[in-house]
């Protein structure tokens, strides 16, 4: 098992550590009972993964002769919303849960939102955990203490930075992860090469190459990798006031998509879409090599993710969203470029006829 530190300046207490390997219930459960964190704890989780892990989970920590409750919601976005908070909430009160309670989130990025949410409010605040199961909460929700519940609005209208006290990430539960999940996270491992590790564009291309993008070795690498890179943005702008912006990249044109889709796409095939259009306007605008923007396409296609827009998909929708999204940030939209791989940078504005002319070229 490898571990890391997230250290956030000035204020040691806040500092975490992110814990790395396959198999690891059991030391999690003796590293929650060394530090004790609270007197008791609450696993909050899914129906599924609540059905899938829920057992072996409670069970390890009981071990560690922890005293643990378990409640799980529906599964799905859904649940990541105010009336599921508020059942969580009333939950926490039926079972005596007190300022000495801390709340273990088992399951994706919604289970993972949702209870960090719920433990920065609850009695003005308990200590959290994050025992992430989906590629995508392993690589980037879990991590960097963003917490969210979305309301008839839009999503993550509500919410908070609330860092936890340790995050465990166990590569087991990736075994029993939906391959379009698993995709889906695939997305977020690959945006992280691209602003960041070129080197991680390698490993995944082998990794496609030979068949092994679901062996244990390989995930333990590049979620590592991930991890390192999302903690180091994270350790430099915790609040989101600059830097930490260039983990959008094909996040705006993806956000777009995904909304234009009526989330029929997911989160991550919608930003796979988009990375290709920030290459495609990065070569046009930003000097990127046509090869890497061709390197970074195929790379999408080959984990078997979308590289276009569907067909049915009408453009002027994604663009009358993206001009939304320049509404909502005063003018500007903030896309993430990059000059070559590994180098991004935030340009503050493409006149709509370029943008409009390279989604025309993502048509089929
Ligand atoms: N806080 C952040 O910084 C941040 C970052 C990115 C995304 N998010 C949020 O994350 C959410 C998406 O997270 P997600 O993609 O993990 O979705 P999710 O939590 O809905 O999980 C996807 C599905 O997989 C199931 N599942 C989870 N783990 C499983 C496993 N090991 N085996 C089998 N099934 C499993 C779940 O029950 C669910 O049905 C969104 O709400 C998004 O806003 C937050
Ligand atoms: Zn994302």
């Amino acid at each position: 098992m490898k571990a890391m530190k997230v250290n956030l300046e000035g204020k040691t207490v806040r500092s975490y550590e992110i814990h790395i390997g396959t198999e690891i219930l059991d030391r999690m459960g003796m590293i929650i009972a060394m530090n004790r964190w609270a007197e008791r704890y609450v696993l909050v989780t899914d129906e599924n993964v609540g059905a899938l892990h829920g057992e072996r989970v409670q069970a390890a920590l009981e071990k560690a002769g922890l005293q643990v409750d378990r409640i799980a919601v529906a599964p799905g976005e859904a649940s990541k919303g105010v009336p599921t908070l508020l059942t969580l909430t009333d939950r926490l009160t039926a079972l005596g849960a007190d300022r000495q309670t801390a709340l273990i989130a088992l399951g994706g990025g919604v289970v993972g939102d949702l209870t960090g949410f719920a433990a920065s409010i609850y009695l003005r605040g308990i200590p959290v955990i994050q025992l992430p199961t989906t590629l995508l909460a392993q690589v980037d929700s879990s991590i960097g203490g963003k917490t969210g519940v979305d309301t008839a609005a839009g999503k993550n209208l509500l919410g908070t930075f609330n860092q936890p006290k340790g995050v465990f990430i166990d590569i087991a539960f990736l075994r029993t992860l939906p391959d379009e999940m698993f995709r889906s996270g695939l997305a977020e491992v690959i945006k992280y090469g691209i602003i960041e590790s070129p080197g991680l564009l390698d490993d995944l291309e082998g990794a496609v190459a030979s068949g092994g993008l679901r062996e244990t070795a390989f995930l333990e690498r590049i979620i590592a990798t991930a991890c390192r890179i999302k903690k180091e943005i994270v350790e430099l702008d915790e609040q989101d006031r600059g830097l930490r912006r260039i983990l959008n990249f094909g996040h705006t044109v993806g956000h777009a998509v995904e909304a234009a889709s009526g989330y029929a796409l997911s989160h991550g095939e919608s930003v796979a879409i988009g990375m290709v259009a920030a290459a495609r306007l990065s070569e046009r605008l930003h000097g990127l090599p046509a090869g890497d923007a061709a390197r970074i396409t195929a790379l999408i296609r080959s984990v078997g993710l979308p590289d276009r827009i569907p067909a049915e998909m009408d453009l002027e929708d994604i663009i009358s969203r993206l001009s939304l999204d320049k509404k909502k940030e005063g003018g500007t939209i903030h896309f993430v470029m990059i000059r070559k791989l590994g180098t991004p940078f935030v340009n503050g504005g493409i006149p709509e006829e370029i943008l409009r002319d390279a989604l025309k070229g993502l048509k089929p």
